[in-house]
């Protein structure tokens, strides 16, 4: 029998980057409450300070966590393969919304900037935090779904993450996509699938870690 600490162990190297190219939409969907017991894991993620007012006022997503979640099931992730096509994207997200059973935009919430310069976003500790904050929401994600023998990819988003496409989709103005999160069910031993390049580079920890040494005081 697995002990609780085996299973988070087993879970937390068990999830994989998995991506997978259809031509055609091949996926049947994921059930939304699946979809929606796997965002509400993801919801106790810490997170540190509240997102700023302008994100909560006039908008239907006004909860204070830094993070908001969009979710298009298999069908929605059909449409949208459609628009991407139509708008000539010959990037592999098209291939990717074909095979997906479901896909999850998530977003962040950045502090306003008072410097009104170009960046991104302001470079602040709050920010770094909001960012951290909805990184652990997206790990928890992955690990949730892995749980559940759900394959997942977390993808930078490409196009999905510019500004145009955003308003599409109906995402407020001023959120930054962190993720665009694949979720794969199927057993598609028939279709082309790649794996994360970095996955076999990992260190041994001695190379990230060690312990630190304090004097003591005299
Ligand atoms: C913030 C973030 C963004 C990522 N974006 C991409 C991406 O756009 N394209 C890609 O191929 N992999 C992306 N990945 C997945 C990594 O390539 C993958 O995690 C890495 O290769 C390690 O493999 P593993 O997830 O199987 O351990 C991203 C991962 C993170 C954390």
């Amino acid at each position: 029998m697995e002990t609780p600490i085996e299973s988070v162990s087993r879970v937390i190297r068990q999830r994989k980057t998995l991506k997978v190219f259809a031509d055609e939409p091949v996926a049947e969907g994921l059930d939304p409450h699946v979809v929606e017991a796997l965002i509400a894991t993801a919801g106790w993620a810490p997170f540190h300070f509240p997102a700023a007012n302008v994100h909560l006022r006039g908008n239907t997503l006004n909860a204070l966590e830094p993070w908001r979640f969009y979710l298009f099931d298999a069908a929605a992730c059909g449409n949208l393969r459609k628009i991407l096509l139509h708008e000539g994207d010959q990037t592999k997200i098209p291939r990717m919304l074909a095979a997906a059973s479901a896909m999850i935009l998530v977003t962040w919430l950045p502090h306003p900037s008072k410097t009104g310069n170009n960046q991104l976003f302001e470079p602040t500790q709050i920010n770094m935090e909001h960012i951290a904050a909805t990184s652990a929401a997206i790990q928890n994600l992955l690990l949730a779904a892995t749980a559940r023998e759900i394959k997942t990819y977390w993808s930078s988003g490409g196009r999905l993450g510019k500004p145009e496409q955003m308003k599409t989709l109906g995402i407020p103005s001023g959120e930054i996509l962190l993720g665009s999160v694949f979720l794969w069910t199927e057993n598609f031993t028939d279709l082309p699938t790649t794996t994360g390049k970095m996955r076999q580079k990992r260190s041994p920890i001695s190379q990230w870690s060690k312990w630190v040494e304090v004097p003591k005081p005299a």
